[in-house]
């Protein structure tokens, strides 16, 4: 592509009119065949994060970059389906999705990533599992999908290409933070799966990317926007996110937790976030008539022990050995790496829990390993924690309601902000509910 085109662009970014089309297809083809100048890319992307662009253009780049590379064809994709979440603390909704949903005959080729900042990645936990492999092409993930109506692979090279590049530029020239630019990467390389239908999950909260019910909004109609404008059903769920989801917060403490629901165990906090994405692909696809007899569908899968059993029949199509699957599935803390040390975190007042700084938790957490501050760091999965009381929950001082699994001493700072991150109220505190609102 020639460098003035792509000034071109620039100048029409700078000056609020519309990107000329065919031009900016052609840059995104250039993007994903590495043939540009970084320096005009760079530029780009500062003026599209400072200036903004139209949801028109923001659904014409979302089709280039999910085009730039491999879209799974499925001959009929109304059961194929998918779900998002712009990342918490403690979400680890997609271990049980989809194999909740395969069991209820869906179809799920889910492409995850990894953790991002504070937030952990679906990729990592699942290789916390020994053996499992993450690495499928989208013709693996399809014959995989044929097979038994599930798989979780990462992100990779033949799927939406353009945003390798973009998406490590924007890191490195701070301008990650644009919803056009978030909503193009994401939307792009789910509808590069085929989907016919998407539930998104846009947390909103002080542990989460977009503070604001505003910012979470905006995003939130963004992605649906161009979600829509690609053919697929869309929903988005603005869910809350102040505090940890569920019990258990780090890579093999979540496989752990995604396991206990899958045997029918396990935290209602967990159990409803999955309920509500459940049960929304359900309806949408006509597998469900309403929420409530999804619901009892969900449960079904979960009692009879099929949801669990597509989970163990995912981990040995993902590579692992058939014996430590079913251990897994079975008694899971004798697959799951544990670590050397487990300290007790005691409640310092009586009262009613009103916050836990999910923010606090999970820096402490990714400094002892579970999180990664670069592209080289290596994941210690058995970092993390268990929570032991719910958001509401009477607790007495003294009360052990933390313990922290990790391998290096902790600091006194560490302790201090362990010890301060529980936070209680004297009166009884009125459980807010997860789900803030949809946008569709
Ligand atoms: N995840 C992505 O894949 N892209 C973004 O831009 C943000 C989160």
């Amino acid at each position: 592509m020639k460098s003035g085109d792509v000034e071109l662009l620039i100048q029409q970014v700078q000056s609020s009119q519309p990107m000329d089309s065919a031009k900016l297809d052609e840059f995104i083809q250039a993007v994903a065949q590495r043939s540009i100048d970084i320096k005009l890319v760079e530029r780009w992307l500062k003026v599209v994060h400072s200036n903004g662009i139209s949801v028109a253009e923001t659904t014409q780049l979302t089709k280039g970059m999910m085009l730039s590379g491999a879209v799974i064809d499925w001959s009929d994709n109304s059961m194929v389906v998918d779900k998002h979440s712009t990342g918490g603390v403690g979400d680890k909704m997609s271990l049980m999705l989809a194999p909740i949903l395969a069991a209820c005959g869906l179809k799920v080729p889910m492409l995850a990533g990894r953790g991002l900042g504070h937030t952990g990645g679906t990729i990592d936990k699942l290789e916390a599992i020994p053996g499992f492999n993450c690495s499928l092409n989208p013709q693996q993930m399809k014959t995989q999908v044929e097979a038994i109506g599930c798989c979780i692979a990462a992100q990779n090279d033949a799927i939406a290409p353009a945003d390798g590049l973009l998406y490590a530029i924007r890191d490195v020239t701070d301008t990650i933070d644009s919803i056009p630019l978030i909503t193009a990467s994401i939307i792009s390389k789910k509808a590069a799966e085929g989907l016919g239908t998407l539930v998104l999950d846009v947390k909103c909260g002080k542990a989460a990317f977009m503070q604001t019910l505003e910012d979470a909004t905006g995003l939130a109609e963004s992605m649906v926007g161009a979600a829509k404008g690609l053919g697929i059903n869309t929903v988005a769920q603005i869910t809350q996110m102040d505090y940890p989801i569920g019990q258990y917060v780090g890579n093999s403490l979540e496989v752990l937790g995604s396991v206990m629901i899958l045997q029918g165990k396990g935290s209602k906090d967990t159990l409803d976030i999955v309920i509500l994405q459940c049960a929304e692909l359900l309806t949408r696809t006509g597998k469900a008539e309403s929420h409530v007899q999804a619901e009892k569908i969900i449960s079904q899968v979960i009692d009879n022990g099929m949801a669990l059993e597509k989970f163990k029949q995912m981990c040995i199509q993902q590579g692992v050995d058939q014996i430590i699957a079913h251990k897994l599935c079975e008694t899971p803390h004798d697959v799951l790496t544990q670590s050397a040390h487990v300290t007790e975190i005691k409640a310092q007042d009586t009262g009613y829990i009103c916050e836990i700084d999910s923010m606090m938790l999970a820096d402490i957490a990714r400094k002892h390993g579970a999180g990664r501050f670069s592209i080289e760091d290596e994941i210690i999965a058995e970092i993390g924690f268990e929570i032991c009381f719910e958001r509401g929950n009477q607790i007495n001082s003294g009360d052990v309601w933390l313990k922290f699994h990790h391998n290096e001493p902790l600091t006194e700072d560490d302790l201090n902000k362990l010890t301060n991150s529980l936070s209680t109220t004297a009166q009884p505190f009125v459980h807010k509910k997860r789900l803030i609102s949809i946008i569709e």
